[in-house]
């Protein structure tokens, strides 16, 4: 249990014992446990009356399958087993041969569920598990659809017996029914009044919990009414320096809100490989197939997708071009329009192959409906094997609305595949590069590290989407597309290649995430939820895989992997030191098993990698807890958190990491961002909680060693999580306030950090909790950096008593502030004299950075 929870659990148990020992209360009462989809509690001292525990509030919820339609909670059925534990069993749905269990002590913190599957049977309906003490043993029977009974046993809840089918005799539920608001099903027990106190005393905690979260600066004219400006004192101790993560800001990027095809990648062409395909959309849309994006027009012209001799098996289709005559066009309109500037050059490329006999001349043209003909070229057909060619173009125009017609002079058939458009000027000028502005967008944060693909993307949707580095490196047209759990298509042009390349380019450090063997949790695809995981027989493979990636990245020329790397363009390593295995997955015995033999694996094939293991998706909780024991029995270097918040949670829980023990593994808090209900809204509120809660991530740089903001960039039009850092569409890139946040915290960061102490002129906690400030030096250049968060509506006069030998220094101030509800505030910079003893006005709703160099 980490200390957090315990000092949680002891608040608990003290509030518990004070009420204990109150001389009204019953010895004992009823508690019924029902089903709202998940575990609820009511109670009663006469089995008439019943009230609920808490307000609609749910104990237990099945984590099993996609989100929405398929995380349900059927027909559960709650024990008492061995040695007391609690153990709730239920039904998943219609379809899997699998059930649910998870185990108790108290009802209140919940073990890892597992999803033991059963061999006999139509499905698993209505379980029903029993334990019988004499043989030490749980029974669990189970209906079918076609009512027939079927029985495993288990002495640990972890293996059990093969199904065998048993009488309906056999089938005893002991559910009942209860009179509460309506009818309500389910099983009622007989218990200790403590134990019910306790389960009132946990929902009183999280309803605590949910007001401070819910904390809002809309309601700060109330909560800080007749607050008037005010006076602080920072005294910093720079006697006292602690070191801490010289990595702490960096970032995350995901293949998600069309961030790679039609985002940072700079190809113009929209399904240039014609392998879009319905499964990317889970098929509900009937357009989203090899031709999306293209058009044929011409006087008996036609196109169909082909497979039958590709350019390469992994990008098996392209687009057979029949014209019976002159004048058929081949047209693609790129994503949302081609984007194109004036005198700039563009790369047009393309695979072909004659399907007749006649040479042909294809005409290529860029064209907009605003500006007409924009560039113009003709190539020629003339093999009937495939053929790449490549010209250049150069644009005649600013426009956003261009296509690209490939025009056939005269009647004919053609193969085409492979169609590329790519400004010369990409990011660096990399060849299959990055879209320039938004690529120096991002590296103006000035990320230590970078974290890719995924995110969920990473684990994949099921086990054959789990993303594989391996497709996604060597020549573009042999490079295997896959569909993107997000509902769209890679075509991995942006693959592990030009992940390393911009990680060198922005001299930051690559972290790649591996899946842990287990597709994500919520995957729906090819089964439900974890789908048991990589079969064993294939671990040895899959471990390869990853000792391969690494012989990729750093191995000498001559080894295998090496070489390709060296074939690339790229000789030199790129010197990957870190590896996330998992993202937060639900840390199941299945996860745990997989992870455990990875770990165990690559830190015996490569233990200079420093591997990142995974908490779950909160900060809290039965993932968050086992994920942390695994990490601790493994000795994991590293291990990633993630949690969205509210600006609320951030200011509420600065203290976080105050309490983690350093001697444990280190933390990656691998995603995180804050928002406001109604939308996931941002705005320069949850920027400052951001802000704040980072000078507290500074103060635990000694075991905070990495931290991104996570999603990084969305496309307007395509963007499926909200809120990002950046959005951007087709001809501008729109930085949020957050990004100004991460911005100034990646180019203001430090590796030595020196404690102070805020004292401030009123002594509430709600004022307290709303400055913050962080003192940090770059030993690299001599530089200190002051961090100042006013969350206040006030502004704070503030004395900085730096005990420095110097008194004054020259220093560069800059300042982000405005009204809590903008949505673009830039930051200003100025040039002060900062002089230890002097007032700084520190402004209402601001975040403050000063920089100088003793
Ligand atoms: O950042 C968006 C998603 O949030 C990531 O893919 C996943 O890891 C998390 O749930």
């Amino acid at each position: 249990m980490n200390k957090q929870l315990l000092s949680v659990t002891v608040l608990l148990l003290t509030v518990i014992n004070t009420f204990a020992f109150k001389k009204n209360e019953p010895d004992s009462a009823y508690l019924f446990a029902y089903n709202a989809n998940g575990l609820r509690f009511a109670w009663s001292l006469d089995k008439q009356h019943w009230t609920p525990v808490g307000n609609n509030y749910t104990f237990l919820k099945s984590d099993y399958g996609r989100w929405g339609t398929e995380k349900k909670m059927i027909n559960p059925y709650l024990i008492q087993g061995k040695n007391k534990q609690w153990v709730c069993a239920w039904s998943l749905n219609n379809q899997t041969m699998q059930f649910a269990t998870a185990q108790s002590a108290n009802l209140i913190s919940w073990k890892p569920q597992s999803y033991p599957y059963v061999t006999s049977g139509k499905n698993v309906l209505r379980p029903v598990i029993s334990y019988n003490p004499g043989e030490d043993e749980y029974t669990l029977i189970y209906a079918d659809a076609e009512g027939k009974y079927f029985e495993v046993k288990s002495k640990n809840l972890n293996h059990y017996s093969a199904a065998k089918p048993v009488n309906a005799a056999a089938y005893r539920n002991a559910s009942t029914v209860i009179q509460m608001d309506g009818k309500l099903d389910g099983q009622m027990f007989h218990l200790p009044w403590t134990d019910i106190l306790a389960l009132k005393k946990a929902y009183e905690l999280q309803d605590y919990k949910s007001k401070q979260n819910a904390e809002q600066s809309k309601d700060d004219a109330f909560r800080f009414s007749g607050l008037k400006d005010l006076t602080a004192k920072i005294t910093f101790e720079p006697e006292k320096p602690k070191a801490i993560s010289s990595m702490l800001t960096g970032i995350f990027f995901e293949d998600l809100n069309y961030a790679a095809d039609g985002g940072l990648y700079a190809e113009l062409i929209q399904n240039r490989d014609f392998e879009y395909n319905l499964r990317d959309k889970g098929f509900n849309d009937k357009n989203w197939n090899g031709t999306y994006a293209w058009a044929i027009t011409g006087k008996g012209a036609s196109m169909q997708i082909d497979s039958v001799a590709p350019i390469h098996p992994n990008n098996p289709h392209y687009a057979m071009v029949n014209a019976l005559s002159t004048g058929a066009t081949l047209s693609n309109s790129g994503f949302d329009g081609i984007t194109l500037k004036k005198g700039a050059t563009y790369l047009f490329s393309v695979f072909t192959k004659l399907a007749g006999k006649e040479r042909l001349n294809l005409i290529v043209k860029l064209t907009s409906a605003k500006a007409g003909l924009i560039a113009q070229t003709t190539l020629k057909i003339g093999q009937a094997n495939w053929q790449k060619q490549a010209v250049t173009l150069v644009s005649s125009a600013d426009v956003a609305d261009a296509r690209l017609e490939l025009i056939l002079e005269t009647a004919g058939r053609f193969a085409v595949d492979m169609v590329s458009l790519f400004p010369q000027n990409t990011f660096k000028n990399r060849n299959n590069g990055l879209r320039a502005d938004l690529a120096e967008t991002i590296a103006a944060i000035r990320p230590r590290f970078v974290r890719f693909p995924g995110g969920c993307l990473a684990h994949g949707d099921g086990i054959a989407n789990i993303y594989n580095w391996k497709n996604t490196i060597g020549p573009l047209e042999s490079r295997k597309p896959d569909r993107n759990l997000w509902g769209y298509h890679q075509t991995m042009g942006l693959g592990y290649l030009e992940y390393f390349q911009f990680c060198e380019d922005i001299g930051a450090a690559p972290v790649p995430v591996i899946a842990a063997g287990v597709p994500c949790q919520n995957s729906s695809t090819g089964g439900g939820g974890q789908q048991g995981g990589i079969p064993m027989s294939e671990m040895d493979a899959y471990i390869q895989d990853i000792a391969d990636l690494v012989e990729y990245a750093n191995g000498d020329v001559k080894t295998k992997w090496g070489k390709k790397r060296a074939e690339a363009g790229h000789p030199k390593p790129f010197n990957l030191k870190y590896i996330g295995i998992g993202n937060e997955d639900q840390i199941t015995e299945v996860f745990a098993e997989h992870f455990t033999m990875i770990y165990k694996a690559l830190k015996k094939i490569h233990p200079e990698i420093v591997i990142i293991g995974t908490a779950g998706p909160f900060f809290e909780g039965t993932d968050y807890d086992a994920g942390w024991q695994i990490a601790s029995e493994l000795n994991v270097p590293v291990i990633d958190e993630h949690y969205y918040q509210s600006p609320g949670w951030l200011i509420n829980n600065q203290d976080f990491y105050d309490n983690y023990d350093r001697s444990k593994s280190k933390v990656y808090l691998g995603e995180y961002a804050a928002s406001l209900p109604g939308g996931n809204k941002t705005n320069l509120e949850t920027s400052l909680s951001e802000a704040l809660y980072l000078t507290s991530l500074e103060r635990n740089g000694d075991v905070v060693s990495m931290a991104s903001y996570a999603p990084l960039i969305a496309k307007e039009g395509h963007t499926q999580w909200n809120p990002d850092l950046i959005y951007f569409n087709n001809t501008e890139v729109k930085p949020t306030t957050g990004y100004y946040v991460q911005q100034l915290y990646g180019q203001n960061g430090g590796d030595i950090y020196f404690p102070s102490t805020v004292a401030l002129s009123v002594n509430q906690e709600a004022v307290k909790k709303r400055m913050a400030c962080s003192m940090v030096k770059d030993s690299a250049t001599g530089e200190i950096t002051i961090k100042l968060v006013n969350l206040l509506p006030v502004s704070v006069n503030t004395t900085l008593d730096l005990n420095l030998k110097q008194h004054s220094f020259n220093a560069i101030k800059t300042v982000l502030s405005g009204n809590p509800a903008d949505k673009k505030v830039l930051p200003l910079k100025t040039n002060i004299m900062l002089t230890s003893g002097q007032p700084v006005e520190i402004p209402a709703y601001s975040f403050t950075v000063i920089k100088f160099k003793p």
